[in-house]
């Protein structure tokens, strides 16, 4: 059978490789998969439990429920002074894995330079080299911090290089930038003229400073696809819902993939969106407390036993170095699952330059994180 060159090259999720495994498996201690440990709260829940009972069964408008669009307007109005016109610039989709999707699709033409993070979350560069470009690796490593540098967004552009990928909180980095970081960036998309799409899902789960949206730079709302959901802060993977922003015209591109392919976002999931934005604050706050007190722990004990790990600003992974300990990425997640059921994803997961790295999440209890603590311990002392 002939399978398309491009889909046939693209390798299958690194990660979902560890969670099988996983699954198959007794008494492991999973810090693989990148969810939140906490079920969705009980209101939102209730209020997807409620609209099957009152009868939304139905598709929505390819766009989203109005109100669902109105309600994300007026959250990023109210928390950032963003304005985003619910009308015809906010595009509400299945997770924002779609979102993304779409938009590579939508700015994707043959012979671009796509500048993407390294390592960055498993997606990026996948559904870019789907649509046809052929992505650039701005590569990062533990000893500033993972952090991107203006510098060397700069040094990589040419006349062909059109878009810019750039993530914060980050998977599987944890890293974050703050105001004047991202404004330096900003001023380099601003000469080079990129286009920025910008994926924020972590917002809420900013740890050290204020989350600073891309969209809020100066000049930088009319360059930049801002990409979020609900999956991470509200505890709804499950649910399957996300959203873009962007200029009108981006976003009527997109809609048309959405269109054709997804119709819409289910609107079960809409529903919940929409409580989870009005009543759900209080919730996120107190997932946002327990996934602090946990980084605490991990990243003191991880450093303890010989792991040198940077402190991440937001999300819920740590990305420790296991160099030293002779390992490959690879080796060291296997064994260590093998001989001590702990799940760890390796870092190559997320591309070659997590080659001596392990991405661990701690969306996991306290509990869970100390025996995993004991049993990594005792896997590195053997
Ligand atoms: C950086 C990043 N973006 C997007 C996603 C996908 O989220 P969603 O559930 O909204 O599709 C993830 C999920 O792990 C992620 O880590």
């Amino acid at each position: 059978m002939k399978i398309s060159k491009r889909v046939e090259k693209v390798a299958p999720s690194g990660i979902r490789v560890f969670f099988d495994l996983v699954l198959g498996m007794k008494d492991v201690i999973s810090l693989g998969v990148g969810e939140p440990d906490f079920v969705t709260p009980w209101g939102i829940r209730e209020k997807a439990i409620y609209s099957l009972e009152q009868g939304y069964t139905s598709y929505t408008s390819n766009m989203g429920m109005i109100e669902l669009r109105r309600e994300i307007a007026a959250f990023l109005k109210r928390r950032h002074g963003l304005d985003y016109n619910p009308e015809d610039e906010i595009l509400i989709t299945v997770g924002s894995s779609e979102a993304f999707d779409l938009v590579c699709r939508t700015l994707t033409n043959s012979g671009y330079k796509i500048l993407v993070p390294q390592p960055s979350y498993v997606s990026y560069y996948p559904l870019f080299y789907l649509a046809g470009a052929n992505p650039h690796y701005l590569t990062t490593t533990i000893d500033n911090g993972f952090k991107l540098t203006p510098q060397q967004i700069d040094k990589a552009c040419d006349k062909n290089t059109k878009i810019l990928v750039i993530n914060y909180p980050a998977n599987p980095t944890g890293v974050s930038y703050t105001k004047k970081e991202l404004l330096e960036f900003s001023k380099i998309a601003k000469k080079r003229n990129l286009i920025v799409i910008s994926d924020e899902i972590y917002d809420e789960l900013t740890y050290d400073f204020n989350h600073t949206p891309f969209a809020t730079l100066p000049g930088m709302r009319e360059k930049t696809v801002y990409l979020n959901g609900f999956s991470k802060a509200y505890a709804m993977t499950g649910f399957r819902i996300g959203y873009a922003c962007g200029p009108k015209e981006i976003i009527y591109h997109m809609n048309k993939i959405h269109q054709y392919t997804m119709l819409c976002a289910s609107i079960i999931a809409q529903m919940a969106a929409m409580e989870a934005l009005k009543n759900g604050a209080k919730s996120v706050l107190q997932m946002k407390k327990e996934y602090r007190r946990r980084r605490e722990y991990i990243v003191d004990e991880l450093n303890r036993i010989g792991l040198r790990t940077h402190k991440p600003e937001g999300a819920f992974y740590v990305f420790p170095s296991i160099r030293n300990t002779g390992y490959s990425s690879m080796d060291f997640a296997l064994n260590l699952i093998r001989k001590k059921k702990v799940a760890v994803v390796p870092g190559t997961a997320f591309g070659p330059s997590g080659e001596g790295y392990v991405r661990m999440a701690f969306a996991s209890s306290l509990d869970n994180l100390k025996e995993a603590i004991l049993r990594i311990s005792e896997f590195l002392k053997r």
